[in-house]
């Protein structure tokens, strides 16, 4: 990771004011946790070339070898409620689905959650965890695993077909530019998206125009119930809308969706 490169180049960035970087740690997110819960500011970036207890969404782990991937985590102080913690966490996914275009002609698409799809198969994923203080956001937390230089189809213990940025485009991509573009487009779109500068642009229809699961007949299981049905929407609030077999709508805030096929 050239380190030096990417404090340089966000200089001028919200995302440079505070950037700590680890060889080796725990999780970027449960570092970022400690250091929001201290005070650490908006905008502080938390980066590592390798993650002992690297967590993924639902208790799994984030299983990522040591110098290959991408792993950062952001801490954000937005003024608002916690409804407002999807959009954010989509914000960030959709500032790195534009980065892979821009820079590797990559398309990306978003599985819901907030797991970043390229050719059908895993290339990253985000862990978004906050504090509530009063229905108020005292913190957000979004840690974003991405697999650039991996073979991932040599690990055995991944539960999902996996690729990576490398394996897509056949060449070593330098994680530091990835994460410097990224990081920028993010300022963007927050200062469009949630301070309301610029354009009213519309996120939501952004998120749902780059779906891998929307239209396609899925399966979405919480561990306590499946769902199965077409895939409709996802609302601002992250909810998924899905029309189960009977024709009714359904509103699943959390789980694991499969892709059975395209209709249903
Ligand atoms: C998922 O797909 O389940 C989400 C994976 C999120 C992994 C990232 S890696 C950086 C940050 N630190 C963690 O411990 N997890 C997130």
């Amino acid at each position: 990771m050239d380190i030096s490169r990417v404090r340089k180049e966000l200089e001028n960035s919200v995302f440079g004011s505070k950037i700590v970087y680890y060889e080796v740690t725990d999780s970027t997110n449960i570092r970022a946790k400690e250091l929001a819960s201290e005070g650490a500011p908006h905008g502080t970036v938390i980066i590592a070339d390798e993650q002992q207890a690297g967590k993924g969404r639902l208790n799994r782990k984030w299983v990522s070898p040591r110098g290959d991937n991408l792993m950062f985590s952001v801490v954000l102080r937005p003024n608002g409620e916690p409804d407002q913690v999807f959009f954010l966490t989509m914000l960030l996914a959709l500032s790195v689905r534009k980065v892979l275009k821009n820079l590797l002609n990559l398309t990306a698409l978003m599985k819901w959650p907030n797991d970043i799809y390229v050719s059908g198969k895993k290339a990253g994923g985000i862990l978004t965890e906050f504090s509530v203080c009063r229905n108020q956001v005292d913190y957000v937390i979004i840690g974003m695993g991405l697999n650039v230089n991996w073979h991932p189809g040599r690990d055995s213990a991944i539960l999902y077909p996996c690729t990576s940025l490398m394996q897509e485009t056949g060449v070593r991509v330098e994680r530091s530019l990835i994460l410097i573009d990224a990081l920028l487009q993010f300022e963007k779109y927050y200062q469009e998206g949630i301070l309301g500068y610029g354009s009213a642009k519309t996120f939501k229809e952004e998120w749902n125009a780059c779906s891998y699961v929307l239209g396609k007949k899925v399966v979405v299981s919480n561990g306590l119930e499946k769902v199965v049905g077409k895939a409709m929407e996802i609302e601002a609030s992250g909810a998924l809308i899905i029309k189960n077999e009977l024709g009714h709508e359904e509103r699943i805030l959390w789980g694991d969706v499969s892709v059975e096929s395209i209709e249903p």
